[in-house]
């Protein structure tokens, strides 16, 4: 038997693939990876075939002829970047293997067939249009109110995600958002598909204020588990929203946190993901009514899952695979939660790396787990809102949420990407 992952090369993302390897091995079944440009990839897997995973029928296609030359079965379709879901989706139903079905994967990429299928189940949520005109977009502000956000309608992470709040801004911005939305999401698997439905148009929303919380499930048999809420306890109030800390468990009380569930799982059930891990973003109103900001149908970026793996004990890349080759995950978390963050952090500016500072101490730390790096002295560094992938993380702990919080602002402080 052998476990197929669909990936797009991404540093962040080496864990998972090392702790897929892992999963391969105890299992005895092989891991195939299909990939952009793979290049590390080669020494985790058994077979790593370099396809254009943005192009479906491409993908579809290299699995059709890695199944003919692999001597044994695939079991297990899997994916860990927003990317490859939709590939994953399609390969899924070629094989007849456990993924959610490529409608799903659609609604769940297309921000703007996400919010009706979440309206059609009264879930609360942002209210929302469609602009493809500055005219539209003063009409759609008329109507939602400021201040708003702009976003593009498919693509990730926070890029050309921006607040404005009034005419003045919506004018000022409208355009140059509707450029970096489409242009951004050239590369994007649902471009072509997008772009026959939507045109040039872009998503308005109302803003929502409020504290963002992230919430990790995994589905099984139809069922929504909720694995890890995490908080986000600095203020993200724009106009750009760059993720910078995490830490979990939540500090929402509980009632609040059982409503979140029960939204997470009805959005479960409104845009059909029936299967695997779920990344779901609310802002706790602050009445406690959670709102929904979006979900995704794969676990959460980069150090999510190790910060789950450190809090919880549960290890969601082994339950992704679990639930994809058809066995029981194993979901028991420890009896209490470990307090855990992590730092996404990002250079002060655009510029050339001359130092990186207070890194070994990190490093050195013993509340700290993970401590990654993607620049290096010598490299040429972009910052939001032209480069959106951080320049490195660390994960650490603590044996309470004060004492999180002040580790974070140590490192925050220390960890210092200088610039020539
Ligand atoms: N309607 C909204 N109100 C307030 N903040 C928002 C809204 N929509 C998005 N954001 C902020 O922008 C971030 C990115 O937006 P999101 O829709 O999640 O796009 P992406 O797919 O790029 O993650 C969110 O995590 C949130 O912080
Ligand atoms: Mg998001």
């Amino acid at each position: 038997m052998s476990v197929l992952l669909l990936h797009k090369s991404n540093e962040s993302r080496r864990r998972h693939l090392e702790r897929a390897a892992a999963y391969a091995r105890e299992k005895r079944e092989r891991l195939l990876v299909l990939s952009n440009n793979p290049t590390w990839e080669h020494e985790l897997a058994d077979v790593v075939v370099s396809v254009n995973t943005s192009d479906i029928p491409a993908t579809v296609g290299a699995v059709r002829d890695l199944a003919a030359s692999e001597s044994e079965p695939i079991r297990a379709v899997a994916a860990f970047r927003e990317h490859s879901v939709p590939a994953a989706a399609a390969v899924a139903a070629e094989l007849g293997l456990p993924f959610v079905s490529e409608q799903a994967a659609q609604t769940v990429r297309d921000k703007y067939a996400m919010r009706e299928a979440l309206d059609a189940e009264n879930i609360p949520q942002p209210g929302y249009g469609l602009a493809r005109t500055i005219e539209e977009a003063m009409e759609q502000a008329a109507r939602i109110g400021f201040p708003m956000v702009l976003k593009p309608l498919i693509d990730n992470d926070s890029m050309y995600v921006r607040r404005v709040d009034d005419r003045d801004e919506l004018v000022e911005h409208f355009a140059g958002i509707q450029r970096g939305a489409w242009g951004g999401s050239a590369s994007d698997p649902l471009y072509a598909w997008a772009v026959e439905k939507y045109e040039d148009a872009i998503l308005l929303e109302e803003y929502l204020p409020g504290t963002e919380i992230s919430v990790e499930s995994m589905l099984c048999d139809g069922k929504t588990n909720v694995v890890a809420v995490h908080d986000k306890p600095l203020p993200m109030e724009g106009p750009y929203f760059a993720d910078v800390c995490f830490t979990t468990p939540s500090r929402f009380p509980e009632d609040v946190l059982r409503r979140v569930h029960e939204l997470t799982a009805a959005a479960h059930r409104a845009i059909g993901i029936d299967t695997g891990a779920t990344h779901t973003a609310f802002r706790i109103q602050e009445d406690g009514t959670p709102k929904i900001v979006e979900t995704a149908a794969r676990l959460g970026g980069g150090p999510v899952y190790q910060s789950i793996l450190l809090s919880t004990g549960v290890d969601m890349v082994s339950a992704v695979l679990d639930v994809a080759s058809g066995r029981a995950p194993d979901l028991s978390a420890q009896p209490v939660p470990t307090p855990t963050g992590f730092y996404l952090f990002f250079a002060e500016r655009a510029g050339k790396v001359s130092a990186l500072t207070g890194v070994r101490d990190a490093e050195r730390s013993p509340h700290v787990h993970e401590l990654a790096l993607f620049c290096e002295v010598g490299s040429a560094v972009d910052v939001p809102p032209r480069a959106w992938q951080p320049h490195g993380h660390v994960v650490f702990t603590a044996d309470s949420g004060d004492e999180l919080r002040r580790r974070f602002y140590g490192l925050a402080s220390s960890i210092q990407i200088e610039l020539e």
